[in-house]
């Protein structure tokens, strides 16, 4: 038997029942596989679940999506991170439903031609909506190929041999399945840290088995330390208890998400100066503790201000969001911990007054 014939049976018995996943032998909705894998790109099976329901129980097809509003989509998306891909899905429906009749079309070589979609989409749907014959390499298959073959270039200048040995293991039929397979074993068998060997239905040829140090693969090039940014937040309430926010710039990191005005976030911050960056004049007072969140590039740490304002207008390019509407806004996962922060201890400034008032 080939590796890919063992694979496949093992997969026939022992695979993840996943939401956009259709039976075997059904035909997968293409929609909903490059919904899925738009969604699974740097992020975990389990955080991409619920929101890939959600989206595909409000926008059910493709048209559907394209007509919405990039607004409400940037809205659905907040929480799951990386939002070039949000912007980058959205313009992606509209070109699919405006150029292609809203179908996908159906290979690898036009599918890259779509906003946001790379070699690695283009593979992953080629094969596993059109049945095609593709090469799909992901994180999962880059363990699974490097510890079979005992590949020890260090990772990312063995992508080329983790490449081709996938392409030497992926059989003619059942290409989607195959790259699913070859997933769902990293995932589950083939994992970082202890490999459950024993289970793996490809052990008999496992080159990193035989030589008893599979968790040695994939090498990697050390890891140069992510450099640190700080800079300060501003919350600011309004006597009817709306809060200050306006919407980020559309390119670049968060681009068209909301945030709570801020300063620039910069390597050598001065906290001690963060005022001068306020978005207007208010009684600003400096919360205890900060709040940090690491981004792909760099570990932020944000200080955080607290003010009331009495008067009405926001200032030009901000507005006020109603407190209770505040977290159905497109708020990123920082921004969401900055509400959280200035919350809590507006709830402990509240709770102490009542004590000794
Ligand atoms: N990660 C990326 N695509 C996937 C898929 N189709 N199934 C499971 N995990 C995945």
């Amino acid at each position: 038997m080939t590796e890919a014939s063992l694979l496949l049976a093992w997969y026939d018995r022992h695979r993840r029942r996943l939401p956009w996943r259709s039976d075997p032998g059904a035909a997968a909705d293409p929609y909903a596989v490059w919904l899925s894998e738009i969604m699974l790109q740097q992020t975990t099976v389990q955080a991409v679940k619920p929101f890939y329901l959600g989206f595909l129980s409000r926008w059910p097809r493709v048209e559907d999506l394209a007509a919405a509003s990039t607004d409400d989509v940037m809205r659905a998306w907040a929480g799951l991170g990386y939002y070039s891909r949000a912007r980058n899905l959205h313009a992606c429906a509209r070109t699919v439903a405006a150029e292609h009749d809203g179908r996908f079309p159906d290979t690898e070589e036009s599918l890259r031609k779509l906003p946001g979609i790379g070699p690695y989409t283009a593979a992953a749907i080629a094969a596993i909506a059109f049945g095609r014959r593709a090469v799909v390499v992901d994180g999962n298959v880059e363990r699974v190929a490097t510890r079979l073959f005992s590949i020890a270039e260090p990772m990312p200048k063995a992508k080329p041999l983790v490449h081709a040995a996938t392409d030497r293991l992926t059989p003619e039929e059942r290409a989607g399945d195959f790259a699913q397979a070859m997933m769902d074993l990293g995932a589950t068998i083939c994992t970082p840290r202890k490999p459950a060997c024993a289970l793996c239905p490809l052990n008999a040829g496992c080159s990193a088995f035989r030589n008893g140090n599979p968790e040695t693969f994939p090498v990697k090039a050390p890891k140069a330390e992510r450099p640190a940014r700080a800079g300060a937040a501003f919350y600011l309430r309004r006597r009817d208890g709306s809060v200050l926010v306006r919407t980020r710039p559309p390119r670049g990191l968060l681009g068209g998400m909301t945030e709570i005005p801020g300063s620039e976030w910069t390597p050598d911050f001065d906290a001690s100066a963060a005022l001068g960056s306020a978005p207007v004049p208010a009684d600003w007072r400096r919360l205890p503790g900060t709040v940090e969140h690491v981004f792909t590039h760099f570990a932020l740490r944000l200080t955080v201000w607290a003010g009331e304002l009495d008067g009405e207008g926001a200032p030009e390019g901000y507005r006020f969001v109603a407190d209770r509407d505040l977290d159905a806004e497109a708020l990123p996962t920082v921004m969401r911990k900055v509400v959280a922060h200035a919350r809590s201890h507006a709830r402990a400034t509240a709770d102490r007054i009542e004590k000794t008032g």
